[in-house]
């Protein structure tokens, strides 16, 4: 098992995230971070039935109370979170009870959030489920539920006790959702880390076929990226915006593709690559940084190029969606810009233009 702590400014709030395999079967992990003697987990009715008794076998000294979402981003609602508060008034919770997220990022978020603001805050305990939660959604705070009008528009910053990783739990996740869990690690890697690139590149068989220490060593790398870079900028104030590499582009793709078509991680791979062709265009990386990207988002099963949407996507489309970018601070767009692997950097002020114009190329190229 790996340990990992994650400091943030206010001391009192560092924590720890476990790494390794069999972990939900060893109580300790849990019992030594529960405050009062009142558990409620929430997770969903597909995780549930995996590891819902798993989990609660050797929590019988606990009073346990169990909430289960339907499964699917859908469902990541302002009415399910209502109705989590009042599952958790109804069970008469203490301010000293704590919550455990047991399940992927939806379920990991709406619980997170439901945490931050009953009673104005209790404990909770992340056991992400898939890749992502375990690599991104699960490390750094973030809570959220999706509003009509936009994801994850409400939401707080409350950060766990502890994360638990159990690797077993990848076992019976879909290989699509294990590749677009992914895609965010080769993030970590590309704007963060050349070393753990290189590694990523020499250790893609051994990923894919889930090698126990393979699969440890990339959670942890990719944990203790994003710990970092979240241990600098907590509230997202400067380089936590680092971590959106690719999502500009991704976000968009989703957005004018209809969300659900790709997955996440699948459309922040494709926009990862435009964010590299792009800068390369740009004279900021070379193009052999730009063919490893590429081929290693292939190699890692992942698409690289929007093969197979050209006809449903316009440059215009794609260009007003990224307007719509959270990170832009006038009428230009901000986007993260790989350097070199393993350095991005920020830039303000880039004419959309410019990105239709890159935009509209890539598309046509497709085409021909
Ligand atoms: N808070 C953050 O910082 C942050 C960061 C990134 C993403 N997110 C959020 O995370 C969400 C996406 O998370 P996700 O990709 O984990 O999706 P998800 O939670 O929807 O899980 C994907 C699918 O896998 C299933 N699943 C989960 N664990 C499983 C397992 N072990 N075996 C079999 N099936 C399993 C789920 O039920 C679901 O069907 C989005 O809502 C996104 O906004 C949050």
């Amino acid at each position: 098992m790996k340990s990992l702590d994650l400091k943030l400014s206010s001391k009192s709030s560092d924590y720890q995230i476990l790494i390794g395999k069999n972990l939900l079967a060893d109580k300790s992990h849990l019992t030594s971070v529960i405050q009062g003697n009142q558990v409620f987990i929430v997770s969903n009715d597909t995780v549930a039935p995996l590891y819902l008794a798993s989990l609660k076998s050797g929590l019988e000294s606990f009073e346990c109370h169990v909430f289960l979402l339907n499964d699917g981003e859908q469902h990541k609602s302002f009415e399910n979170y209502h109705k989590i508060l009042n599952a958790m008034l109804e069970a008469g919770l203490r301010r000293n009870a704590t919550l455990i997220a047991l399940g992927g990022g939806v379920v990991g978020d709406m619980a997170g959030f439901a945490a931050a603001t009953y009673q104005r805050g209790i404990p909770f305990i992340q056991i992400p489920t898939t890749l992502l939660s375990q690599v991104d959604s699960s490390v750094g705070g973030k809570t959220a539920v999706n509003h009509p009008l936009g994801k994850n528009m409400i939401g707080a910053f409350h950060q766990p006790c502890r994360v638990i990783t159990d690797i077993d739990t990848l076992e019976t996740l879909p290989d699509r959702e294990f590749k677009a869990g992914l895609a965010e690690i080769i993030k970590a890697a590309l704007l963060y880390d050349a070393n753990f690139f290189e590694w990523l590149e020499a250790c893609a068989s051994e990923i894919l076929s889930h090698e126990e220490n393979a699969l440890i060593t990339m959670i942890e790398r990719s944990c203790a990226i994003k710990a970092e870079i979240v241990g600098l900028d907590e509230k997202e104030q400067g380089v936590r915006a680092w971590l959106n590499l690719g999502h500009t582009f991704g976000h968009a793709i989703e957005r004018c593709l209809g969300y659900g078509e790709l997955l996440h991680g699948e459309a922040v791979a494709i926009g990862m690559v435009m964010a590299a062709e792009y800068a390369e265009a740009s004279g900021l990386l070379c193009q052999g940084d730009v063919t490893r990207i590429q081929s290693l988002i292939a190699r890692l099963g992942l698409p690289s190029t929007l093969a197979g949407y050209e006809k449903r996507l316009t440059h215009n489309d794609l260009v007003s969606a990224m307007m719509l970018d959270k990170k832009n601070v006038d009428a230009d767009l901000t986007l993260i810009l790989p350097k070199s692997i393993g350095e991005v950097t920020i830039k303000h002020s880039v004419k959309s233009q410019d990105v239709e114009q890159y935009l509209k190329r890539n598309l046509e190229s497709l085409v021909a």
